[in-house]
């Protein structure tokens, strides 16, 4: 996969990229990423790509022409254009799925007060919000989404996380993780764990997964299907949840 960041601030990018499994999946060639600045495609003498806002108000507006010729020198034939704004429907799990399909993404970030609306009508074929805050500039956005991305991409991570572990938290948040030691000043790891028997385990981390998913994350239910076990399992939460606050 190639992705394609247009930035005023490449410089950003480069420790997020040179650690971890992004380092990794570079040096193992499964993903290139290349920041790119903004103001190499500016046809201003200055390099300038920002103008006051037409109408009038506060602050600077990126123009179109720099984006426009960024991308065009850019673009391929298998080429995504991901526009990253407040305004772009919500980045989930499923999009991050969706764009890991791609061959080639080219992500455009925006920064000051916005950037010309001919930039989100023309020129992007997606518009992606990572959440319902305004950041200063699409930049942190990006890094968000290569990081969902990249992950998934086949190959790319090694023991870290099994893809058949991830499925079988699918929809939920994660079960509890503990390492050694057993005991940790009279805070003890569940005895299930260390047991040794995978059956039980297995069963303790999806009545977790759903225990912690109903207790903070209820919303997520309405978009999952469950089981005749999954069914016992919320059944057995509930009951001890209530049983916990004596009710
Ligand atoms: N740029 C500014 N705010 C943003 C957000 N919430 N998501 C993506 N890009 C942004």
């Amino acid at each position: 996969m190639n992705i394609d960041i247009v930035t005023l601030f490449p410089e950003i990018f480069d420790n997020f990229l040179k650690t971890s499994i992004l380092k990794r999946a570079q040096d193992e060639n499964k993903v290139r990423v290349r920041p790119v600045n903004l103001r190499d495609y500016s046809t201003d003498k200055h390099r300038s790509v920002d103008e006051p806002p037409y109408g009038g108000g506060g602050g600077m507006v990126i123009g179109p022409q720099a984006f426009f010729h960024a991308v065009s020198a850019l673009r391929g034939k298998d080429t995504k254009v991901v526009l990253l704004s407040p305004h772009g429907r919500l980045f989930t799990q499923k999009v991050a799925e969706e764009l890991a399909q791609l061959k080639h993404i080219i992500l455009l970030c925006g920064h000051y007060e916005g950037i010309d609306e001919r930039v989100r009508q023309q020129l992007a074929d997606d518009d992606i919000s990572i959440g319902d805050y305004v950041l200063t500039g699409g930049e942190t956005a990006a890094m968000v989404v290569i990081d969902a991305v990249v992950r998934l991409i086949p190959g790319v991570l090694g023991n870290e996380l099994s893809a058949s572990e991830e499925s079988f938290t699918m929809g939920l948040l994660e079960y509890p993780h503990y390492t050694r030691p057993r005991d940790y000043e009279g805070f003890k790891v569940p005895e299930v764990l260390l047991s040794g028997n995978h059956g039980e385990i297995n069963r303790w981390r999806r009545k977790e997964a759903l225990r912690k998913t109903l207790k903070l994350r209820a919303d997520l239910f309405e978009s999952l299907s469950f089981n005749e076990e999954d069914l016992i399992l919320i059944r057995e939460v509930v009951q001890e949840e209530l049983e916990r606050l004596n009710l």
